[in-house]
C-alpha cells in the first residue's frame, strides 16, 4: 500500500481562529461601550432575524472551558481578537483595566497551554464614538488606532506571540462603507476609498508603535481576504486593484497602484493620501511585514458585464441581494455564478484557488512569510441522535484545502501556519446565527459545546502533523 501521508514542515503552527464580536457577547459588562456593530445588528433589517452579539457564544465568562478544547485539539496558536471599546471604552483615553484584564488572562491561560497567543486588534468592531466622529474615512481614526495599539501592547506585548493590526480591511472599507451590508453600514464610494487608504495607515502606524512596546521577538502582521480573481483579464485586473493591489500596493510596494487611481478616478482625487503616507504603510527593512496573514474560502469569476449574464453586476458578491456595490471603479464587472459544490454560504468549494493565489504571492513577493489565517466552511450541521455532529463535507473541504497549501509548500512558498475557522460556531455578521463555521458545534438555546467530527479529525492531523487521508 502507497503511504497516503501528506506530511507539513516542522514547527508547522496548527490554529484555530475566532473573532471578539462573534463569540464574547458580554456587550454591555465589566465597562464595554458599544461598538459599530452593536449597533447596526441591533437595527431592525440589518441582520438576519434580528441577530446580535450581546450573548453571542458567551466566550467571555466561558473561556476556561473553550480553552480546555483548545489545549485537547492540540492547539499551537490560537487567533482571537481584542474588542476596541472593551478594553478602551469610547475609544479611549481610559484605559479599562476589567477589559484588558480579560484578555490578559486568556493569553496567560494560552501560555500555560503552550498555546501561541495570535492577537488581531481590529476585527471590525470599531468604538460607536469613533464613528460617530468620522470613523474609517476620517483620518483621525487611524491616528486613534495607533494609540489603541501602543496601550495595549504595552500590557500585553511581553506575552502575544503574532500581533495582526487588522483583519480583513476590504470588509471594512467596502462592505462597511459602500455596499453597506456591514456595520457602519454607508453607501458612499468615495468614502469607502478613504476608509481603505486610512486603514492602510493605521496598519502602517499601529505596527510601528506597537514595534517600540513590544517585545522585540514578537511577529508582526495585517490579515488580508485576498480575492483569486479568474476570468477575462480586463476584469480580472479591475477586481484585482480594488481588492488586492489597494493594500498590497502600498504596504509592499510602497505605493498605490496607477491602474486603481485611474479606475476610480470619477469618484475620488485621492487627496486624502497626503506626503508621507505611503512611507509610513510600507513595510520596510526596520519595520518589516514578518508574517502576511491570509483568509482564504472561495475564488472569484469575472467577466465584463455585457447587459444580459446571469451573473450580478459589480452587486453585493454574494453578500445580499439588491445591495450597492462594494466595488468602486468596477462597476462595468459582473461576477459570473462558479460551478458548485457550494458551501452553505453559497460559495464555491475549490481549493485549487487557493494553491494559486498562495503561488501568485510567492512569485509576486518572493521571501514574504505567509500564514494562512482563515480557511474554512459554512454547512448545516445538526446534533444526530448518536449526541455527534457528522460533518463530512466540512472535513472534505478542511483536508482539500490543507493538501493545496502543502502543494503550495511543496512548490517553495513559505507558509508557516494554518488556522481553521473557526473554533466554534459564532455570530456570522448580516448572517446572525444561521451559518456554522465552526469545528465545534454551539447550541445558543443552552451554549453547549459539541466537538463535531471535523475536531476530531482535525485534532489527528494536528498530532500526527500530516493529513492522514
Ligand atoms: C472572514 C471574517 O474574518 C470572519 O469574521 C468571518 O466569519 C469569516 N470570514 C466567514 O465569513
Amino acid at each position: 500500500m502507497t503511504d497516503r501521508r501528506t506530511v507539513f514542515p516542522e514547527g508547522f503552527l496548527w490554529g484555530a481562529a475566532t473573532a471578539a464580536y462573534q463569540i464574547e457577547g458580554a456587550a454591555d459588562e465589566d465597562g464595554r461601550t458599544p461598538s459599530i456593530w452593536d449597533v447596526y445588528s441591533r437595527t431592525p433589517g440589518k441582520v438576519l432575524d434580528g441577530d446580535t452579539g450581546d450573548v453571542a457564544t458567551d466566550h467571555y465568562h466561558r473561556w476556561p472551558e473553550d480553552l480546555r478544547s483548545m489545549a485537547d485539539l492540540g492547539l499551537g496558536a490560537y487567533r482571537f481578537s481584542i474588542s476596541w471599546p472593551r478594553v478602551l471604552p469610547e475609544g479611549g483615553p481610559g484605559l479599562n483595566g476589567k477589559g484588558v484584564d480579560f484578555y490578559s488572562r486568556l493569553v496567560d491561560g494560552l501560555l500555560d497551554r503552550g498555546i501561541a497567543p495570535v492577537a488581531t486588534l481590529y476585527h471590525w468592531d470599531l468604538p460607536q464614538g469613533l464613528e460617530e466622529a468620522g470613523g474609517w474615512p476620517a483620518r483621525d481614526t487611524a491616528l486613534r488606532f495607533a494609540d489603541y495599539a501602543e496601550r495595549i501592547g504595552a500590557v500585553l506585548g511581553d506575552r502575544v506571540h503574532t500581533w495582526t493590526t487588522l483583519n480583513e480591511p476590504w470588509c471594512t472599507a467596502f462592505l462597511g462603507y459602500a455596499s453597506g451590508v456591514h456595520a457602519p453600514g454607508r453607501t458612499d464610494p468615495a468614502a469607502s476609498l478613504a476608509a481603505a487608504h486610512h486603514l492602510n495607515l493605521a496598519h502602517g502606524l499601529a505596527t510601528r508603535a506597537l514595534r517600540s512596546v513590544v517585545s522585540p521577538t514578537a511577529q508582526h502582521s495585517i490579515t488580508l481576504n485576498l480575492h483569486h480573481v479568474r476570468g477575462e483579464p480586463e476584469a480580472a485586473r479591475k477586481i484585482d486593484a480594488v481588492a488586492n493591489r489597494i493594500f498590497l500596493g502600498p504596504l509592499l510596494d510602497g505605493c498605490y497602484p496607477a491602474d486603481l487611481l485611474a479606475d476610480t478616478a470619477g469618484l475620488t482625487d485621492w487627496s486624502f493620501v497626503r506626503d508621507g503616507d505611503e512611507a509610513a504603510i510600507a513595510a520596510t527593512p526596520d519595520a518589516p511585514l514578518d508574517v502576511l496573514g491570509v483568509n482564504y474560502y472561495s475564488p472569484t469569476l469575472v467577466r465584463m458585464w455585457n447587459g444580459d449574464g446571469d451573473g450580478s453586476r459589480a452587486a453585493a458578491d454574494g453578500h445580499r441581494q439588491g445591495a450597492a456595490s462594494p466595488w468602486p471603479g468596477a462597476d462595468d464587472v459582473e461576477f459570473v455564478r462558479q460551478p458548485g459544490p457550494y458551501t452553505e454560504m453559497g460559495w464555491s468549494i475549490d481549493a485549487t484557488g487557493m494553491e494559486e493565489l498562495l503561488l501568485r504571492l510567492h512569485r509576486d513577493h518572493p521571501g514574504l512569510p505567509l500564514m494562512i489565517t482563515e480557511n474554512g466552511a459554512a454547512f448545516d450541521d445538526r446534533v444526530a441522535p448518536d449526541g455527534h455532529v457528522h460533518d463530512d463535507r466540512r472535513i472534505a473541504y478542511l483536508r482539500d484545502h490543507l493538501a493545496a497549501v502543502a502543494r503550495a509548500i511543496a512548490a517553495g512558498v513559505d507558509v508557516r501556519g494554518y488556522f481553521a475557522w473557526s473554533l466554534l460556531d459564532n455570530f456570522e455578521w448580516s448572517y446572525g446565527y444561521s451559518k456554522r463555521f465552526g469545528i465545534i458545534h454551539v447550541d445558543y438555546a443552552t451554549q453547549r459545546r459539541t466537538w463535531k467530527d471535523s475536531a476530531l479529525w482535525y485534532r489527528d492531523v494536528i498530532s500526527a502533523n500530516a493529513i492522514v487521508s
